[in-house]
Parts: C-alpha cells; sequence; structure tokens
C-alpha cells in the first residue's frame, strides 16, 4: 500500500509529479484543488460557495473540504493507496486526516490481520521551489491555460497563505518524522526520479 501526501507551494509542481506518481504506484491521484474546480464548473452548490474563496486564492473553509475527502477516500479505488495532492493545507485538515487514517488501519488490521505498523506507512514529501520561480510558472501557466487564479496579485496572496497556513505542517510532520524533502527546482523529469528515489527510500527504511 502506497499512501502519499504532497505538500508544497502553488507552482511547485505537486500536480504534475502526482499524476506520474500515481501511475507509478497505480494508486489514485486525489487532488482538491481539482474536485473543486470540477464542483465550480458544473455550478454544484459547493462550487458556488468555493468559487469566492479560490478566486481569490483563499482557502476554502474547512468545513466544505473535510466532508469532500471523508466521501473520496471511501471510494473503492482508494482503498490500496492514494496520492492527496493540495490536502491537508492547514493543521485542522491534517489533525483531521490523521484521525481518519488511525480509524482506518485499525480496521483493516483487525480485518486483514496483519500487523498495524505494516499498513499505516504515510509518506509526506515536501517539494521546494524558490518564490521567484513559482511566480514564473504561474504567471506563465495563467497565460496559457487562463486559471483564474493565476495572476500575478493572486499569486502572491496564495504564497502568502501557504507560508501562513500550510508551511506549518512542514513542522507537524517532522516532528512525526514522516517528511520526505524534495528538490522541485529541477527539470519536470529530474524531480521525478528524485521524488520515486525519496518514495522507495522511505517504504524501505
Ligand atoms: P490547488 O489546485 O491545490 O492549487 P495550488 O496549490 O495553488 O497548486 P497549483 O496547481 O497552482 O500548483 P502545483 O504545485 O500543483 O504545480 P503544477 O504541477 O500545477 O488549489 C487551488 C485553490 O483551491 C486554493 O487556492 C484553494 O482556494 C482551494 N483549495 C484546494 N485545496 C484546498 C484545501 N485542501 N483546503 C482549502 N482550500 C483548498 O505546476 C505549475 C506549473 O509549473 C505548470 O504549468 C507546470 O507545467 C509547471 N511545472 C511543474 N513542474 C515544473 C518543473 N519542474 N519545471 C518547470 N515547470 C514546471
Amino acid at each position: 500500500m502506497v499512501q502519499i501526501i504532497f505538500l508544497g507551494p502553488p507552482g511547485a509542481g505537486k500536480g504534475t509529479q502526482a499524476i506520474r506518481l500515481a501511475e507509478h504506484y497505480q494508486i489514485p491521484h486525489i487532488s482538491t484543488g481539482d474536485i473543486l474546480r470540477s464542483q465550480v464548473a458544473q455550478k454544484t452548490d459547493l462550487g458556488q460557495q468555493a468559487q469566492t474563496y479560490m478566486d481569490k486564492g483563499d482557502l476554502v473553509p474547512d468545513q466544505l473540504i473535510l466532508d469532500m475527502v471523508k466521501e473520496r477516500l471511501s471510494q473503492a479505488d482508494a482503498q490500496t493507496g492514494w496520492i492527496l495532492d493540495g490536502f491537508p493545507r492547514n493543521v485542522a485538515q491534517a489533525a483531521f486526516v490523521e484521525q481518519m487514517l488511525i480509524q482506518h488501519f485499525s480496521s483493516l488490521a483487525e480485518s486483514s490481520g496483519a500487523p498495524k505498523e505494516d499498513i499505516e506507512q504515510v509518506i509526506v514529501i515536501s517539494l521546494d521551489v524558490p518564490d521567484e520561480t513559482l511566480i514564473q510558472r504561474l504567471v506563465e501557466r495563467g497565460l496559457e491555460r487562463g486559471r483564474q487564479d493565476d495572476n500575478e496579485t493572486t499569486i502572491r496572496h496564495r504564497l502568502q497563505v501557504y507560508r501562513e497556513q500550510t508551511a506549518p505542517l512542514i513542522e507537524f510532520y517532522q516532528a512525526r518524522q514522516q517528511l520526505n524533502k524534495v528538490n522541485g527546482n529541477l527539470s519536470v523529469d529530474e524531480v521525478t526520479v528524485e521524488l520515486l528515489s525519496a518514495v522507495d527510500k522511505a517504504r524501505n527504511s
């Protein structure tokens, strides 16, 4: 079972690399940003509530996100592993996922008879990239693909939200000895090589 949590600022390459890792390990890529954008496009209640926050570059309130993630993780394809991209995004979300996994692992261990420590490993990866490179990547994507939140003012706000609310998770996972830092400031292929090596090392440790 491979379970990966991907941390990193906007534009670090989480989405790009998560697709590759999902393919390599044959696990679903679960991106809260993609799920939210699809809800916005379908004009669902959730999408309409989320859109104002997303357009400004603020986090969507936890009460909208947590049920959405719980529902996605309960689906059949997520029972043997996953890669979470863009979640958790603050300490409350990390505490929620930790509690949910403790319950999940306990019932899995009971039903399979496997030792809990064999199945409960969650690998956390943090992708590091300097701010100026992030801004350049996202401005370019904004010009190419027209994503609403990829304009310089909103990008800078997203980076500030990342520093204030998401970066504390680095310490949260470091304290739990789950954190693996990977240099995201290389070519896409080079980052993939680094990531596969970090994940395999963590799985074998
Ligand atoms: P989300 O969709 O998660 O956006 P993000 O975190 O801002 O991440 P990005 O998609 O911008 O960057 P990425 O790291 O995935 O990089 P990518 O691979 O795309 O969230 C959007 C919004 O939804 C949030 O602001 C919030 O409102 C809401 N939201 C989502 N999750 C939430 C949650 N859990 N709680 C509350 N709110 C939530 O790459 C970026 C660009 O760089 C691409 O063009 C790519 O081609 C290029 N690139 C990638 N790697 C490289 C490389 N190595 N070299 C050169 N270019 C590269």
